[in-house]
């Protein structure tokens, strides 16, 4: 009955992607393995089972994250005949203390998939489920690719002859983010860009000029692990330039009104000078 509790999850949690490939898993023996993607802080399912689809209630199986410096596998996720990691079993990395739970109700099915809750980027890298037990023992493999995508932060660098520069920044992305830049239509700016990578994180800046008032949208797209972010900033360039133009106009009626009152004065001296002139 134990396994029904590890089968809840906390409200909100979310499984966003679930790999679509368990029909190949069966033929991974040895092969390339399959991947799954997910978004950090998301949970993740590995997928693991059988074809034949035989009971694995009285097996044992063994999930191990391969990859660690000193070439050990960390112990992710044990199960033996009923006793596993969430009822008592000793040996589960801390890394993964409290955060993987299998799938009781799909034991019977041949399926021995574990969740693996609130991702981290750590937990990227290689994990095999492993039946040492069965004749011959079967080995499945299968990447966790965890993604994450700080949020993009945009500047405006300063004026150019007619126009500014805007520029958008993604401080440590995995995987490599798409980043463009789009007004408030939608349309995709031209722009250009710099990207770097340094421990399995891309640093990317991408730069368009505009010259139109607007609502700015910089784009962040990671297509692997179907997520995309924006930041948008609004852009009053043309309202600048009319405070310029209404100042002009300002200036310029200001000099016709003061020009109409020379002539005004003048004219009435010369008409008082006209007239005095009579007068004598
Ligand atoms: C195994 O169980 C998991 C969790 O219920 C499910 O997502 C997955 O589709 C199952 N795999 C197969 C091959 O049925």
């Amino acid at each position: 009955m134990s396994g029904f509790k590890l089968l809840r999850t906390p409200p909100g949690s979310l499984v966003v992607f679930v790999c679509l490939l368990m029909s190949v898993v069966e033929n991974l023996h040895k092969g390339p393995g399959v991947k799954v993607l997910v978004k950090e802080h998301d949970d993740a399912i590995l997928p693991c089972s059988f074809s034949t689809r035989e009971n694995l209630e009285e097996m044992l199986f063994d999930w191990r994250k391969n990859g660690q410096k000193n070439g050990q596998k960390k112990e992710v996720f044990l199960y033996d005949a009923g006793d596993h990691y969430n009822n008592g079993h000793q040996g589960q990395d801390e890394q993964f203390k409290g955060r993987v739970s299998h799938f009781q109700d799909q034991l019977m099915n041949g399926n021995a998939s574990i969740k693996i809750q609130n991702t981290t980027m750590a937990d990227s890298g290689n994990y095999s489920c492993d039946f040492p037990h069965l004749q011959p023992s079967q080995t499945f493999n299968i990447e966790l690719v965890v993604g994450t995508c700080p949020e993009p932060y945009i500047k405006t660098l300063n004026d150019m002859k007619d126009g500014l520069l805007l520029q958008c920044e993604v401080r440590g992305a995995s995987p490599k983010p798409k980043v463009q830049w789009q007004d408030s239509a939608g349309n995709i700016l031209p722009s250009e860009g710099k990207c770097s990578e340094r421990g399995g994180l891309y640093y990317v800046t991408r730069w368009t000029a505009v010259t139109k008032t607007d609502q700015y949208r910089c784009v962040v797209t990671q297509e692997e692990i179907g997520h995309q972010i924006d930041a948008e900033t609004f852009v009053p360039f043309c309202e600048k330039r009319c405070e310029d133009c209404s100042a002009k106009k300002l200036i310029g009626g200001f000099c016709g009104f003061i020009i109409g009152v020379v002539v005004l004065v003048v004219a009435k001296a010369l008409l008082v000078a006209t007239k005095c002139f009579r007068a004598n």
